[in-house]
C-alpha cells in the first residue's frame, strides 16, 4: 500500500527529529527556574556525550561509505554528527582552567574554531556524498578530518 510521504521516517526526518530534541533540551533546560534547575544539575548532553555520538557515527561512517547500497545509513550518520558537532561547538573545552587565565578567552575561541571546522569538514563530507564523490569522501575522512580530531584532542583535551 502507498505510504503518504508525510508519514515516512526519512533520514532527514529522523535527524530532524534528534535536532529538534537536542535544541528544544538546551533551550528548556536554560528556561527552567532556579530552584528546579538546582534539583538538575546538567540538562541536555554533556561534552563526553557529545564525542561518544560523534565516535559511534563515525564508526557507522566508516563501515558503511565505501558501499553505494548503504549511503542513506551514511548520511543519516553524518548528519547526526553535525547535529552533535553543533551541539558541543559553545561548550568549554576540558582543560579550560588548566589554561593561564588571560589565555582562556582564546583558546575558548579556538576550540569554537575547530567546532566550526568540524562542521565545515562534515558538510563538504555530505556534498561529496550527495554528488557521487564517494572516493573524496573516504579520502576526506581517512585525512582531514582524521588529523582535525587528532589535533583537537592534542590541544582541548584535559591532561593527566
Ligand atoms: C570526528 C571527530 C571527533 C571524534 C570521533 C571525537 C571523539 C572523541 C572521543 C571518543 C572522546 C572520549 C575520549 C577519548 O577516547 O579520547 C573525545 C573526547 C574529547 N574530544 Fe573529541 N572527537 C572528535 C572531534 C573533536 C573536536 C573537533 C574537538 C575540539 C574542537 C574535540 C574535543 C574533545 C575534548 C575536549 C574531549 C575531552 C572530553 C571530556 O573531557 O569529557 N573532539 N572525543
Amino acid at each position: 500500500m502507498h505510504t503518504p510521504r508525510s508519514a515516512r521516517s526519512t533520514p532527514q526526518r529522523t535527524a530532524f527529529a534528534l535536532a529538534a530534541t537536542v535544541l528544544a533540551t538546551l533551550v528548556l533546560g536554560n528556561a527552567i527556574p532556579a530552584a528546579s534547575a538546582a534539583a538538575t544539575p546538567q540538562a541536555g548532553p554533556s561534552l563526553f556525550d557529545c564525542m561518544k555520538e560523534l565516535r559511534n557515527n563515525l564508526k557507522t561512517v566508516a563501515t558503511t561509505l565505501s558501499d553505494p547500497t548503504q549511503t542513506e545509513l551514511t548520511l543519516e550518520a553524518v548528519t547526526t554528527m553535525q547535529v552533535y558537532a553543533l551541539t558541543a561547538k559553545p561548550m568549554a573545552p576540558s582543560n579550560l582552567e588548566q589554561v593561564p587565565e588571560d589565555e582562556r578567552d582564546a583558546h575558548q575561541n579556538a576550540f569554537r574554531a575547530d567546532m566550526a571546522r568540524l562542521l565545515g569538514e562534515l558538510a563538504a563530507l555530505e556534498i561529496d556524498l550527495l554528488e557521487g564523490r564517494r572516493e573524496a569522501a573516504m579520502e576526506r575522512v581517512r585525512g582531514s578530518l582524521f588529523k582535525l580530531r587528532e589535533a583537537a584532542h592534542e590541544r582541548f583535551q584535559e591532561q593527566g
